[in-house]
Order: structure tokens, then C-alpha cells, then sequence
């Protein structure tokens, strides 16, 4: 094992992308490989679980032995191996915490079992390694939508989350419906650059007065009406004008409740994470309204936003610092959540 550094490999399956990541000192990320299995899925319109567990068994050891050419480093060079452990699809994340377990029992390494979201919002650690405690978390992925208060390392509290569809998931479902393709965040904020955002009114849930829980599944089912009682008049719409009018919706909730959670906390520092923290839009409007309250607003590149290895090494190397290492028998849970 290397004494001078602190090199961690991050492995990410949770879903559809298998990646691996080299990370040293928090900091400098020697490598970074990502396996999307998006062209797989998309002929289905979404992730298929089956598919995607073989696929993780079919690129894990490829992409980490890519991962670790690419650091210039084989095993004995490594301090710890972080793997997702949860949330996700169980069979994508059996094959990562398999074999992370078998690759750092056989190199006698720690073994760190990262929480999928936390990973996502550590994303910004890596980024911004100044990062201050304490500081607020917009995280909104395809399968989560949650505000969350950090203390410090490992220590947070979730002030909201969603009841019903995740943003992301909504962006999906939605862009599945206009024949936009899958995943539908980024085809959604292509489609929306050349519609009206104010062409449709759709409903915004902002539910009992001071919540900071979020529900998307009425401004879902709004624009599936939308589309289908225009289906049954004869009637066309603009593809372009409904995707403007929901991102609109969606974002302006996201912010909304965002700034009600910066109010009631005082956190002086925002960060976003998530896959549908690549949106612009949000990340616009969020950094317009952070700018006029003073409140130091980050997010991560948008490779860094996505499901990525990179963000899970982050993670393990401040578990690593904590020694807090995972046992042996580490198991995969697919309904993990952030307590
Ligand atoms: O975090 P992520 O990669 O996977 C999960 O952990 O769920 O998030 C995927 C989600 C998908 O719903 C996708 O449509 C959305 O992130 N997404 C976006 C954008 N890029 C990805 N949503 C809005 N705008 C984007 N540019
Ligand atoms: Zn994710």
C-alpha cells in the first residue's frame, strides 16, 4: 500500500453506467471511466433491470482495470475501495459490491460502502474540496428529489423529500410521452430551448404552507392530459412549447422550495447534485437567486452530475479518513435512503 497518498477507486453500478474512478487525496482525480449502457435501454425507453445487471457483469473488470492503467497504478497502489451499496436496481448493485469485496479482500485494502446519494451530493467535494460546512443540498436525481442540511462529514438531515415521482423521473415519463427518448432531462431542455415556456400553465404543487417536501406526479399527469385531450380534439401541439412550459414548472418548484429551505436553515452555501443538476435552467435560476441573497452557490460539471464512479470515490475517501470501512459481508440495499 502507498503511505504517501490516499488513493481511493470508486465503483459506480447502481443503475445503467458502470464506472470506476481513481481518486488522490480528495482531490486529484487520475482517472475516470464511465460505461453507459444508454443505448442499450433506449430501445426500451427505459433501464431494463436484467439487462442491466449483465451488462455491469460484462464491463466491471474492464473498466477498472482501465481505471487503474489510466492512474498509472495497479492494486498494491491502493488505499480503499468505495463501492454504491444502495439505493438502485439490486442485481446492478450485487455485481459492483461483489466485486469491490473480492478485489479489496484480495489486495487487503478497507472495503467503504458509499450511499448512492451522498455520493451525488459529494460530488461537489470534489469539485470544490474548500467546500464549508454548514451548507444546504438540492438533490435531484431519477429516482430521488431531496433537500438536504449538512453539519459536516456524515452528519445531515433530510428537510424534504419527494412523495410521489422524482424531477427527474416526471422529465422522463414525460419526454417517453412527446417521443423525445430516453433519458429525458437533457431531451426535454434541448426541445424546451425553442418552445414557449409561458405557452402552457401547468400546475405547480407547492403543498402545506412551509413544506419542503415536493410532489411532481400532478404536473406529470397535467401534461399527459395536456397531450391526450389535444389527441382526441384533433388538435396539435408544439412539442417544443409543452417541454418549455414543464421544465418551467418543474424548475420553478425546485427553486422555490430550495430558497424556502435556505430561510429556515441559514445555510450559507448551497450545492445542487444529481442527474437533473446538469439542467441550465435550474442551474441559472439558482445561481440568479443565491447571487441577490448572498449565498455561495455550487454544482459540479455535468459529467460530475450524472451517475459517475468519481463522485463514490469522493465519498469513500472521507469515509476512509473516518475509518469507517464496511464489513466483509456488505450487502446490496436497493431501498437505501439518507437518514
Ligand atoms: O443521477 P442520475 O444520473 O441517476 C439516478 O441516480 O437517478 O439521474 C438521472 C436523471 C434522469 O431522470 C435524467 O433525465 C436526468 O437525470 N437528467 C437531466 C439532465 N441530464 C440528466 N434532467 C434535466 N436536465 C438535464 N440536462
Ligand atoms: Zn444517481
Amino acid at each position: 500500500m502507498n503511505d504517501k497518498y490516499i488513493n481511493i477507486l470508486g465503483i459506480e453500478t447502481s443503475c445503467d453506467e458502470t464506472s470506476a474512478a481513481v481518486l488522490q487525496d480528495g482531490r486529484d482525480l487520475l482517472s475516470h471511466v464511465i460505461s453507459s449502457q444508454i443505448k442499450t435501454h433506449q430501445k426500451y425507453g427505459g433501464v431494463v433491470p436484467e439487462v442491466a445487471s449483465r451488462e455491469h457483469i460484462l464491463h466491471l473488470q474492464g473498466v477498472v482495470e482501465q481505471a487503474l492503467e489510466e492512474a498509472k497504478m495497479d492494486f498494491a497502489d491502493l488505499s480503499g475501495i468505495a463501492v454504491t451499496y444502495g439505493p438502485g436496481l439490486v442485481g446492478s448493485l450485487l455485481v459492483g459490491v461483489a466485486g469491490a469485496k473480492a478485489m479489496a479482500y484480495a489486495a487487503g485494502i478497507p472495503l467503504l460502502g458509499i450511499n448512492h446519494l451522498e455520493g451525488h451530493i459529494y460530488a461537489n467535494f470534489l469539485h470544490n474540496p474548500e467546500l464549508e460546512f454548514p451548507l444546504l443540498a438540492l438533490l435531484v436525481s431519477g429516482g430521488h428529489s431531496h433537500l438536504v442540511y449538512f453539519e459536516g462529514h456524515g452528519q445531515y438531515r433530510v428537510l424534504g423529500h419527494t412523495r410521489d415521482d422524482a424531477a427527474g423521473e416526471a422529465l422522463d415519463k414525460v419526454a417517453r410521452t412527446l417521443g423525445l427518448g430516453y433519458p429525458g432531462g437533457p431531451y426535454i431542455q434541448k426541445a424546451a430551448l425553442e418552445g414557449n415556456p409561458r405557452a402552457f400553465e401547468f400546475p405547480r404543487a407547492m403543498l402545506e404552507p412551509g413544506s419542503l417536501d415536493f410532489s411532481f406526479s400532478g404536473v406529470k399527469s397535467a401534461v399527459l392530459n395536456t397531450l391526450n385531450s389535444a389527441r382526441m380534439k384533433g388538435e396539435t401541439v408544439k412539442v417544443e412549447d409543452v417541454a418549455a412550459s414543464f421544465q418551467e414548472a418543474i424548475v420553478d418548484v425546485l427553486v422555490r422550495k430550495t430558497l424556502l429551505a435556505l430561510e429556515k436553515t441559514n445555510a450559507p452555501t448551497l450545492v445542487l447534485a444529481g442527474g437533473v443538476a446538469a439542467n441550465t435552467l435550474l442551474r441559472e435560476r439558482l445561481t440568479g437567486e443565491s447571487q441577490k441573497r448572498g449565498i455561495a452557490f455550487h454544482y459540479p460539471p455535468p459529467i460530475l452530475c450524472t451517475d459517475n464512479g468519481a463522485m463514490i470515490a469522493t465519498a469513500g475517501y472521507y469515509r476512509y479518513l473516518a475509518k469507517d470501512y464496511a464489513p466483509w459481508d456488505l450487502n446490496a440495499i436497493p431501498g437505501l435512503s439518507l437518514v
